[in-house]
């Protein structure tokens, strides 16, 4: 019996020890660096990640940096000096990194950029990202549908909050907003009261909700004490959430239409409470599994996916990029994307 039970055991262990070697990619090591864990999405980015590798039989460093650039540099080079035969990266700001991603080329290291451009450097070999631009765009037409901007009288009132003028994406959005509305804000159609209409105006250092917040609350307190305010474009769901934090702390009109981006948990409640208009859903799943395959082409030599080879140029170089497809996402459809697909539990939304 017992003979019984070792030889059962021992094959045991033989098949484990096989599946385990057939899924290893020759330890092969992937270094994962994110900008923080402050945000729901990079949290969500960094476990799609590290699970989809792992699976994939790669070893993987994720490193989440504070938002702190210092760290994130110090996380890279520990990634090339340990052996990283690729690095992913999600940039604090694209273009502080330079001095990691120069050792990271002398040691032949592939880096991929991933949702956010690695500015001003030559050793970015790929970039993964949702469209930047269409993302905006998105936003900007559901204002003008949902305001039936070319027909309404109008005029409506519109104030702005951007992103972090350190991330490359941040421009991309207003763009593809601005855009879309400017015709209408020189018609006189939208009136930006704040006057505040160029991105420096609008940005929001580090996307940071309570910076947001100030800006808005400010914003309000100055100009739309006798006014309602008929449209907030935000840029994403951070922002955004600042926006209407303010709006419930001191704003007493009729409520304005609110844009975001990325359906993160607080900002879908709001969507379904009616606090927040729409949002742009980004999966990150769908980012984390063509990111694994780009790292799989590109250890194994083979054609790398791309999809867009001329509108990501970094000052340095035109990256070759792979842009997914941004959805748009509001109180109608989210079950539909959000709970049916996996993405989230109906009690997560509770
Ligand atoms: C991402 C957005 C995100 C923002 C703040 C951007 O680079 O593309 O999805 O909302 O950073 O983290």
């Amino acid at each position: 019996m017992k003979r019984i039970l070792c030889v059962l055991l021992c094959l045991v262990l033989a098949l484990s020890c096989l599946t385990a070697c057939s899924k290893d990619s020759g330890g092969t090591k992937v270094g994962v660096s994110m900008p923080t864990k402050d945000l729901q999405r990079w949290n969500q980015d960094g476990d799609n990640m590290k699970k989809s590798l792992e699976a994939a039989g790669y070893t993987v460093d994720l490193q989440y940096a504070s938002n702190d650039v210092a760290t994130q540099l110090k996380q890279i080079e520990a990634m090339i000096s340990g052996g990283c035969n690729v690095i992913v990266i999600a940039a604090i700001e694209g273009s502080s990194l330079g001095s990691a991603l120069d050792k990271a080329k002398a040691k032949n290291i592939p880096v991929i950029a991933y949702d956010r451009l690695l500015m001003e450097s030559d050793a970015v070999s790929y970039y993964a990202t949702f469209d930047n631009y269409k993302v905006g765009e998105v936003q900007g037409n559901y204002i003008k549908d949902t305001l039936d901007l070319d027909n309404a009288a109008g005029p409506f009132n519109m104030e702005i909050t951007g992103g972090d003028p350190g991330d490359n994406n941040a421009g991309f959005f207003f763009n593809g907003a601005y855009d879309v509305l400017k015709p209408y804000v020189e018609s006189g159609k939208l009136v930006i009261v704040s006057g505040q209409n160029t991105f420096e105006q609008i940005a929001t250092p580090s996307w940071s909700t309570e910076t947001a917040q100030t800006r808005a609350e400010n914003i309000i307190s100055s100009n739309y004490t006798d006014k309602d305010i008929d449209v907030w474009l935000c840029s994403n769901d951070s922002t955004a959430l600042g926006v209407e934090n303010a709006l419930a702390a001191n704003y007493t009109g009729k409520y304005p239409i609110i844009t975001g981006q990325d359906c993160d948990i607080a900002n879908t409640k709001n969507m379904i409470a009616g606090k927040q208009s729409m949002s742009v859903f980004k999966d990150t799943r769908t980012l984390a599994s063509q990111v694994v395959k780009m790292v799989g082409q590109i250890l194994k030599k083979e054609t790398v996916d791309v999809n867009d080879t001329s509108t990501y140029n970094n000052g340095k170089i035109t990256v070759p990029s792979f842009l997914c497809e941004p959805v748009f996402a509001d109180a109608n459809n989210y079950k539909s994307i959000l709970i049916d697909s996996g993405y989230y539990t109906e009690d997560q939304l509770k």
